[in-house]
């Protein structure tokens, strides 16, 4: 039996399990995925007695994923560039980090807005966070001219764009409506339009029907961003997507199955929010 699970703290939150459980039935694999929830002091210790307990790796998820990345004997080049790791693979007792969450925002996107590419104009990014940096990476990774990055607290993003360089440009968060016509991708990193949090406010009458809107909150799957995209007639992804593509790697890497995201999986993930 394969093991493999999910650390945190808190964990109870956490959406994996249900991802994971749902490709191992479908393929038939015998392994199992597990909640784990270490605190922060416990963390090293804990990581290494899972690793003697036979674990065939990990997903790490907050407040580890810095920490995941230092922890580790090698890493893949975005993990380093992003600064985190989400994805740990054991063997031998070596700890390899890969940080999958930016290639789960472009596998959402490249399967629900197959025309969309990040090179065929700049993005604006709302937010400055964790997911903000995969995501940015990720754009500029797949040849976006350029990225617009704006946050609540200016010197975050700007923390931020120093580590890209001059690709990102950093705006003030009362000027985004001036800096929206003609972009490419308008992507919401923030915690704004998610249930219990206030809305995003913005106005997109400048922006143009051509513009791919998506946003990381899944809760709800329609956010009232995506509402207002919709409404002058952009495409739109949600971010429930990105959720499940970031998962495949690690999947893959545990169990030696590449799997699929496909409805049924976004159906079942769905019941649970
Ligand atoms: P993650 O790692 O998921 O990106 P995070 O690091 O907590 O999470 O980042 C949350 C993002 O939402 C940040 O960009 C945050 O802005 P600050 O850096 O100014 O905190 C943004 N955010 C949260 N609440 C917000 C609010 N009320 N208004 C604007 N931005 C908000």
């Amino acid at each position: 039996m394969i093991k493999a699970g999910v650390v945190g703290w808190p964990i109870e939150q956490s959406k994996s399990p249900i991802i994971h459980n749902y490709w191992l039935d479908k393929y038939n694999i015998n392994g199992s995925y597990k909640k784990i929830s270490l605190s922060p002091e416990n963390f090293k210790l804990g990581i290494k007695r899972l690793i003697n307990d036979g674990y065939a790796g990990l997903n790490i998820t907050v407040p580890h994923k810095e920490m995941a990345l230092e922890i580790s004997s090698n890493s893949t080049e975005r993990a380093k560039k992003i600064g985190a790791a989400n994805t740990l693979i054991f063997n031998k007792g070596k700890i390899y980090a890969d940080n999958t969450d930016g290639i789960g925002f472009l596998n959402n996107l490249t399967q629900l807005a197959p025309d969309w590419k990040a090179d065929l104009g700049p993005a604006v990014v709302l937010g400055a966070g964790g997911a903000s940096r995969s995501i940015v990476y990720s754009l500029l990774n797949e040849g976006a001219p350029k990225v617009i990055l704006t946050n609540r607290t200016y010197e975050r993003a700007k923390k931020l764009a120093n580590i890209f360089g001059e690709k990102v440009l950093v705006i003030n968060w009362e000027n985004i409506n001036k800096h929206i016509s003609g972009i490419n991708t308008l992507v919401n990193t923030t915690t704004l339009g998610m249930v219990g949090s206030s809305n995003l406010e913005i106005d997109l009458s400048t922006l143009s029907s051509n513009t791919l809107v998506t946003d990381i909150v899944y809760n709800p799957l329609k956010t009232p961003l995506l509402e207002d995209a919709n409404r002058i007639g952009c495409k739109t992804v949600d971010g429930l997507g990105m959720l499940l593509h970031q998962a495949v790697p690690g999947f893959k890497g545990w169990f030696g199955v590449e799997p699929k995201v496909d409805s049924a999986l976004r159906d079942r993930v769905l019941l649970e929010l």
